[in-house]
């Protein structure tokens, strides 16, 4: 396991990606975690980089202990920083920020120090890297050399003339260093000695054998499944693990796609062999929604519905449980357990050492529910990023256009319907929802696009069919291509896919006379209109 310690920065959880990448397991935690508080042995410590300086008052700072470990150390950014701080270099305050592309000389030292400068082994004489930041290196501490300098950095990268400590001024994690990746690799694998042992293979068999152990012989688990990759590869994991013992729960609340409760029940109790019950709850979830077009209100309301109908549903298995725990014959225990289909960078965003940061929007989550019924939560993709789920996902034989499946929002339709949410409203959007992507996939463009919708504008236009003149609802299409939703462009489409998108919408979806195609980014947009 390589240890990564987290100073802030907004690339700390690329590191921990790269690191996996190369098949090593690596762990992200705060820079303020006391080495004794951590229960593995990590064999190398990755410091991230961080918006503080070392010098400010209140910046954070490494437990001191990890330099007397004797394992290999590399600092990115702040993370040299740091290490000059601590061994007693200089940090100063760069005259500009340095933000953008930088080429890197490497420098080849002879004589002793070269056994150590293993880092840059392979990869040229010269490198092209991202930079970012406004402090850099002005003095090395004492026992380090430079093994890399920018035009403007003469400390770009140093190493220690006898020990495995290591620090860069540029950024290997982001994908503007395209030798970066290759850059960690050396350090995790050549220098720290890893071994590529994180696949998802091992993680599934761990997984499983882990479950089970919690969950004990008779013990029970529901879960609430969306006909997202997320909970349905979470849903499949545990009926390996305990099989009917696992119970999943849909929620039909009124503003799912099209068709999306039926096929999300076939697939999972068919074809997957899932326990699951459908919960037809759209009249309760519409007649809340009634008159309501505030984005955080209809949020609000789907999120607390949400959790009345689970709570109520969960009562109901738990009662059939303790029936048939009464019977005697098919005893299999109580519902004991919840199943949260938790992704690793909810978790890293729970333990970052961050500001705090505004909230844009309340993503509603099933998080902090049914306190009353003491169940305790269980967690399996808890270690996973969202492309490690969906290869999970293959490997447990998930349909792949499930698995492949653009996400979709918790709120669902209520958040693309700008206005007031009404049936007939939700049936004009789902109508020309389906169109648009089915069109999308037939053109062959659906796994190049991270996110398309369509999202219903509450204004109306004049449009003219056959003689008439009509006056009626616009429909916006959104497509975005997007690596983590944290940033968006908006998707360029062959010009013949918009027409014929277009021409299906205006024909097919009674109440449509006008679409418009969004091509804003995100920022300054968001993906979601709402
Ligand atoms: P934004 O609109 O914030 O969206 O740029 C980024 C990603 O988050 C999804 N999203 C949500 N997901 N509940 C969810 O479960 C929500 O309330 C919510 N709002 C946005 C959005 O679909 C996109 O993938």
């Amino acid at each position: 396991t390589i240890l990564i310690l987290d100073f802030g920065s907004q690339y700390s959880h690329l590191i921990t990606r790269r690191c996996r990448e190369h098949h090593v397991y690596a762990e992200l935690m705060p820079c303020t975690t006391r080495l004794k508080d951590i229960d593995f042995k990590p064999k190398g410590i990755i410091l991230s980089g961080s918006p503080y300086s070392v010098y400010d008052k209140d910046s954070p700072h490494v437990d001191p202990a990890v330099f007397d470990l004797g394992i290999p150390i590399l600092g990115i950014c702040y993370g040299l920083q740091e290490i000059a701080w601590n061994l007693k270099g200089k940090v100063s305050p760069c005259e500009h920020r340095e933000y953008g592309f930088a080429q890197i000389q490497i420098k080849k030292v002879d004589g002793a120090a070269a056994s150590v400068d293993a880092l840059f082994e392979g990869l040229g004489d010269e490198m092209q890297v991202w930079m970012s930041h406004g402090d850099q290196l002005s003095e090395l501490p004492p026992d380090f050399h430079v093994i890399g300098h920018t035009q403007s950095a003469p400390y770009a990268a140093i190493a220690h003339n006898s020990k495995p400590l290591y620090g860069i001024q540029f950024h290997p994690e982001v994908t503007h260093s395209p030798r970066g990746k290759e850059l960690i690799g050396k350090f995790i694998l050549s220098i720290c000695g890893c071994r590529k042992n994180w696949t998802m293979e091992e993680f599934i068999g761990k997984e499983i054998a882990r479950i089970r152990e919690i969950c004990g012989p008779k013990g029970r688990v529901i879960g609430a499944v969306s006909g997202g990759v997320d909970s349905t590869v979470a849903a499949k994991l545990m009926h390996e693990a305990i099989g009917d013992r696992f119970h999943a729960i849909m929620v039909d609340n009124g503003v799912l796609r099209l068709n999306e409760a039926k096929q999300v029940n076939e697939m999972l109790n068919k074809d997957l062999g899932v326990k699951l019950t459908v919960v037809d709850a759209s009249d309760l979830f519409l007649s809340r929604l009634e008159g309501v077009e505030d984005p955080e209100q209809k949020r609000k309301i789907i999120g607390n519905t949400f959790i009345n109908v689970f709570e109520e549903e969960a009562l109901k298995i738990e009662a059939a449980a303790d029936e048939e725990e009464k019977r005697g014959a098919a005893a299999k225990g109580r519902v004991e357990w919840l199943l949260q289909g938790t992704l690793y960078p909810d978790v890293i965003e729970s333990i970052s050492f961050k500001g705090p940061s505004a909230t844009i929007k309340t993503h509603h989550n099933v998080g902090g529910l049914l306190k009353d019924m003491k169940l305790k939560l269980i967690e399996p993709l808890r270690e996973l990023f969202k492309d490690e789920v969906r290869v999970l996902g293959r490997l447990l034989s998930i349909p792949a256009p499930l698995v492949g499946r653009h996400p979709f929002p918790g709120p669902g339709l209520a958040i693309r319907i700008l206005g007031p949410v009404t049936r007939d409203q939700v049936k004009i959007l789902q109508h020309a929802d389906s169109i648009y992507i089915e069109e999308i996939r037939k053109a062959g463009l659906y796994d190049q696009i991270a996110q398309a919708f369509a999202v219903l504008l509450p204004v109306k236009a004049v449009g003219v069919m056959g003689d008439q003149r009509t006056y009626e609802q616009v429909i916006a299409l959104r497509a975005v291509q997007s690596e983590d939703f944290m940033t968006a462009d908006w998707y360029v489409f062959p010009a013949e896919v918009l027409r014929r998108m277009s021409s299906r919408i205006t024909n097919e979806v009674a109440g449509i006379n006008r679409v418009t195609y969004d091509i804003s980014s995100k920022p300054p947009a968001t993906v979601e209109w709402l």
